[in-house]
């Protein structure tokens, strides 16, 4: 099978188009044949082995796992003796970052426990949108940001990957959303749900008189004593990504700030969840949520979808498309 692999770390241009095994699945694996794969920064991050630090599980001096991708979404092409859930010929998607990435491929085995069915509304493409951003934004909102209907919550950082989950789950939550994001995607958060945005460029929330139950920081550059600004007493801010100062701080210093401040400050570290995927599926197969691509391109051009991603100009998804 074709896989673009990396050898080394490095930009972009260290992946090259090769010719590999197909892999075997295990007893409890599924073989899926991969028709699109979709980006998301775990890929940049491990493709540079930054942080540092992070290469005692990723490997020391070169890649331990050659391919990467997180986001699948494809048709089973055989299973193991002990899978149950699925069979040959169902199409499923997954977040294959718990279990060794492998998505830029046109096979990859995955533990049958980390995928779901494909919403049938969905093309392949659009279900490789899905898993990894819209899991992360489910367990921001609801397991770490406790959201309830009828509560005020501001997405910071609303038009990317899990931004643009982020509203539409929150409003399927019922709450009152405000999208924050930058002038070029305010038309496109505002077509999401969002029930105020506010343009970054133009406006800083956390000088207004408005205040949140809940502030999910994902595209977040605020020190956290600006978002404590920003929320009502008693409030809850998630911070899921953004500037590396505000994510240690709330990981760091989240309790004691939290006990000093009379509000909550918390970080998610999302994990694949075969439940909440199917939660999600739920969403997508009624319409109520919809993934946002804002670009496709081919397998081998992984390089060029890399960069495009990295300057920042992505609404949405980037996916790549296989077969
Ligand atoms: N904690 C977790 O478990 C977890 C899981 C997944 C992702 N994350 C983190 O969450 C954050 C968001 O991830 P994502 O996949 O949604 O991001 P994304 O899709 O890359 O977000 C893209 C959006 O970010 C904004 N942006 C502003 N400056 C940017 C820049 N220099 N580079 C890239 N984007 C820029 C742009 O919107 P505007 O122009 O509207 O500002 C752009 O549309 C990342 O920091 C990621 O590492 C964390």
């Amino acid at each position: 099978m074709q896989a673009m692999c990396y050898r080394r770390y490095g930009e972009p241009e260290v992946l090259r188009l090769e010719t590999v095994a197909k892999p075997t699945p295990g007893h409890d694996d599924v073989l899926i044949q991969v028709h699109a794969t979709s980006l998301n920064a775990a890929d940049a991050y491990l493709l540079k082995g930054e942080p540092a630090i992070a290469r005692l599980f990723s490997g020391l001096r070169r890649p331990k796992h050659p391919i990467l991708g997180a986001d699948i979404a494809g048709t089973v092409a055989a299973v193991g003796s002990r899978v149950t859930q699925f069979q040959p010929g169902d199409a499923v998607y997954g977040d294959l970052s718990g279990c060794g990435f492998g998505g830029f491929a046109e096979y990859v085995c995955a533990p049958a426990g980390v995928l779901a069915l494909k919403p049938t509304r969905l093309s392949f493409a659009q279900a490789a949108a899905v898993p990894l951003a819209a899991v992360t934004a489910l367990q921001a909102l609801r397991a770490r940001g406790e959201i309830a209907a009828g509560q005020q919550v501001l997405i910071h950082g609303a038009s990317g990957g899990v931004g643009t989950f982020a509203v539409q789950l929150a409003r399927s939550f019922g709450a009152t959303v405000t999208a924050v994001c930058s002038t070029k995607n305010v038309e496109l958060a505002r077509s999401l749900g969002a029930d105020h945005v506010i343009d970054y460029t133009q406006e800083d929330f956390t000088q207004s008189d408005q205040r949140y139950d809940l502030i999910l920081v994902v595209n977040g550059n605020r020190p956290l004593a600006a978002y404590r600004r920003a929320l009502r007493s008693g409030g809850r801010c998630v911070v899921v990504g953004g500037a590396i100062r505000t994510i240690l701080t709330a990981t760091l210093l989240g309790p004691s700030l939290s006990l000093t401040w009379g509000v909550s400050i918390r970080n998610v570290l999302a994990q694949p969840s075969q439940q909440d995927l199917t939660f999600v599926g739920g969403l997508l197969e009624s319409g109520e949520v919809v993934p946002v691509i804002d670009r496709c391109f081919p397998l081998r051009e992984l390089p060029e979808a890399l960069r495009y991603r990295a300057a920042g100009r992505g609404r949405g998804k980037v996916v790549l498309t296989i077969f």
